[in-house]
């Protein structure tokens, strides 16, 4: 009881004695506003950085969280759909000779669907994959690689017509075409959608195409995809890493 008291005392005496205090010193008052707007507890200001930091950094993390998300999902993808993307197709390369999907195998591919007609995108698209070339070309330790066009407007890109147009980005391309059967068959396994819209006064006509890279493992198999918002540092290090992945399990498999 005593203590309490006492101490109840001594803070009264404290609180007496600082406002006793406060009251002497009271006369400079502004000098006083000031730790005020440091020490005070929550201020406009400071709610509003603590906000702008906080949020920054929640959006942050449900960045990073979305992305590991969105890779399990790829990766998930990859799994079932392997089976399911790419195949056996056959068209013929500039020299109007046949090639077939089988020919390339013991290569890494990196297959466009596009025609040589196309304003922009087609362009833009080769033009990175050649830059990806050349990435991989810089590597002494790289395994052999082909680019593939392959032209979804069979009707106006002839062999001749396709190999021209790939030189004009690339020594290393290699220009498929065929007949239009021939590259229904390769757009279906490669589950490419393409749709040639009106002719206009010019008989031109532009030819609605996905816009996809993919890329091929040695065995045929298809691994991986690159959509236009991917550039040419994105896919070339995707590539390493799934040559890595790749060269591991064979010598996995060779050794089990
Ligand atoms: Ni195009």
């Amino acid at each position: 009881m005593n203590s309490i008291i006492r101490s109840r005392c001594i803070s009264a005496c404290r609180t007496f004695t600082t406002s006793n205090i406060r009251r002497t010193t009271a006369p400079p008052q502004p000098p006083k506003a000031k730790p005020k707007k440091f020490f005070g507890p929550i201020t406009w200001k400071s709610m509003a950085v603590t906000a702008v930091v906080g949020g920054g950094l929640t959006a942050f993390m449900m960045y990073v969280r979305r992305e590991k998300q969105q890779a399990i999902d790829r990766e998930r993808k990859r799994q079932l759909g392997k089976a399911k993307i790419g195949g056996a197709f056959e068209l013929m390369d500039p020299e109007g000779k046949l090639v077939k999907s089988t020919d390339l195998l013991g290569k890494w591919l990196l297959i466009y669907f596009g025609f040589t007609h196309c304003p922009d995108i087609c362009p833009d698209e080769l033009e990175k994959l050649a830059e990806v070339v050349k990435l991989h070309d810089n590597s002494e330790s790289a395994p052999p690689l082909q680019p593939v066009f392959i032209s979804v407007d069979p009707k106006r890109d002839s062999p001749e017509i396709v190999g021209k147009y790939c030189k004009e980005f690339s020594p290393r391309f290699l220009g498929l075409t065929g007949t239009e059967e021939q590259v229904q068959k390769a757009c279906k396994s490669y589950r490419v959608y393409f749709s040639a819209g009106p002719q206009d006064v010019d008989n031109d006509y532009i030819v609605d195409h996905t816009i996809i890279i993919y890329l091929v493992d040695p065995d045929g198999e298809f691994v991986d995809y690159y959509g236009q918002n991917r550039n040419a540092n994105e896919i070339y290090n995707s590539m390493l890493v799934n040559i890595k992945k790749y060269e591991a399990s064979k010598k996995k498999a060779w050794f089990a």
